[in-house]
């Protein structure tokens, strides 16, 4: 009898790397991943909380460590800890929300250290090391706030903007050893993250409540949830995606178009 066909959208076998696996989208996608089929090695800074995701992944293969992704030797002592892998996922962030004409040289160093020093200082790492197996998938976390004008990002922006830049000659570089490179874009997603968003527009929580409210009936959709994220991330870090690399899923409920 013939061997089973391995699926190509499931990921038995791969072993992923999962940054932010203590809260929000990075979460998900940990628990997602482990659904279906992956090894998935978690990081985050909370201990606690990163503990309560790993409980939550199916079976029992997976591993954990804590770090802060803006310490270079952190990330050099994660990339020693989780071995070889076959897909990352970054999904460590922050929001960050202050106009322009308000930010400080060390609100810029700590919204970019997070968002794009730490995803690129990590690939580079792994790369360096040899980490990522041939046929590796690297996914980044965007934000539709790297294609759009929102007022109170432009920071937040700026890191995403540069992440997609950055991920598409980082694809061209690696495809001669069919490691992929790809972003995901969401619009708004009902995560921890979403609540420090409408700080721009209030600190008073029922004007930031109004402001959530009427996010969701300008979002075709709905708002994003983490599911939806991990389900367009398990496309990028399966075989079913072998031939995408340097781009960009803009998922915003329809919002944009
Ligand atoms: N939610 C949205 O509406 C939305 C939309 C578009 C894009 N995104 C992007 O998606 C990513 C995940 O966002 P989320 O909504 O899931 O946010 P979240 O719920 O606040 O989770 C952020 C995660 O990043 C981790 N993290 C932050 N700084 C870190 C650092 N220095 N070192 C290690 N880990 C760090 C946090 O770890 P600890 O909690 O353990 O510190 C946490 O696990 C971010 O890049 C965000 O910009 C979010």
């Amino acid at each position: 009898m013939e061997p089973r066909k391995k699926h190509p959208f499931r990921l038995d076998g791969k072993a992923i790397l999962v940054t932010g696996a203590s809260s929000g989208i990075g979460r998900q996608v940990a628990i997602s991943c482990s659904q279906m089929g992956a090894k998935v090695f978690i990081t985050g800074r909370n201990a606690e909380r990163l503990a309560r995701t790993m409980s939550e992944l199916a079976g029992d293969v997976h591993a954990q460590a804590t770090a802060d992704m803006t310490s270079t030797a952190e990330i050099h002592k994660l990339v020693d800890a989780c071995g070889k892998v076959d897909g990352v996922f970054h999904g460590a962030g922050v929001s960050g929300v202050t106009p322009i004409k308000q930010i400080t040289e060390k609100f810029l160093q700590h919204v970019f250290s997070s968002n794009y020093f730490a995803p690129m200082l990590l690939t580079q790492r792994l790369l360096a090391k040899g980490a990522i197996q041939r046929g590796g998938s690297i996914v980044f976390m965007s934000s539709t706030a790297a294609h759009l004008g929102v007022h109170g990002v432009g920071v937040y922006s700026g890191t995403k903007a540069a992440l997609l830049a950055s991920m598409r000659c980082l694809a061209m570089e690696q495809a001669r050893i069919r490691i992929r490179a790809n972003c995901l874009s969401p619009d708004l997603v009902e995560t921890p993250l979403l609540v420090e968003m409408p700080m721009h527009v209030s600190t008073e929580a029922t004007e930031r409540q109004e402001w959530l409210d009427m996010q969701r009936k300008r979002h075709p959709l709905g708002l994003g949830r983490p599911e939806d994220v991990a389900y367009a991330a398990i496309y990028l870090l399966s075989d079913a995606s072998r031939g995408v690399t340097g781009t960009t899923l803009v998922m915003d409920g329809g919002v944009t178009f």
